[in-house]
């Protein structure tokens, strides 16, 4: 899979490429992330990137022009399923779309600042949008670092133990069920007993048990979906 991610803070983005598992799925070569600083897209000699709104209003709108030249740039190098626009008004991230994009090859992630993009922007080359949840950053970013490390740690052979991914919370729209390790007893706080019976269906149908628990305990709207 292949990343574009367009950005008038690049440095904002770097550091959750450079660890961990996403560093591993990079030095793999089962992604690579590509960094597009809007202001090099600028035609005026301020770099402009963002003016102020037509019919007045305060906060500034990222221009169509930049975004258009970047996105063109990158669009006649090589298609792209989807170009996705990081916004609070988009559709919530969820675990299912994780799933969906985790199997393109080729994305382009814009990220917003200000007021957000000229809405030409979003008619005309946008193909989804995103939201991280129900609260506003300063800027598309970290959001952007969020959906990626979402969808990178699914895309085959990034993990480890490729079962792992399809034991966490939400795959089959259920939270994970508790999880224990060494010492079986610390302190007189106990592991549950079934977990040492060997007894692998029964271990099964209580972790079942406790995840539907969990889930109509904390996520009731879960189980409606
Ligand atoms: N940009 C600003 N707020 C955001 C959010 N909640 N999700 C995604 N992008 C954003």
């Amino acid at each position: 899979m292949r990343i574009d991610i367009i950005t008038v803070l690049p440095e904002l983005l770097k550091s959750p490429f450079e660890a961990s598992i996403l560093k591993r799925a990079i030095e793999a070569g089962l992604v690579s992330i590509h960094f597009h600083n809007l202001r090099e897209y600028t035609t005026d000699n301020y770099k402009s990137i963002d003016d102020t709104q037509f019919g007045g209003g305060a906060g500034m709108v990222m221009m169509v022009e930049p975004i258009d030249k970047c996105i063109s740039k990158l669009k006649s190098e090589r298609d792209y399923d989807e170009v996705i626009y990081m916004t609070p008004d988009g559709n919530t991230l969820n675990q299912g779309i994780a799933n969906q994009l985790s199997l393109k090859e080729n994305i382009i992630i814009l990220c917003g600042h200000y007021k957000g993009v000229d809405q030409r922007v979003r008619d005309h080359f946008i193909t989804r949008e995103i939201s991280i949840g129900d609260y506003v950053l300063s800027g598309g970013e970290l959001g952007a670092a969020v959906l990626c490390d979402a969808v990178i740690r699914l895309i085959p052979g990034v993990l480890g133990n490729e079962t792992s991914a399809l034991t966490d919370s939400f795959q089959d729209n259920l939270l994970a069920p508790p999880i224990y390790t060494r010492p079986r007893d610390y302190k007189g706080w106990k592991v549950p007993e079934v977990l040492f019976s060997g007894n692998f269906p029964e271990i099964e149908k209580w972790r079942e048990e406790q995840a539907y628990q969990r889930t109509k305990d904390r996520r009731p709207d879960l189980l409606d979906e």
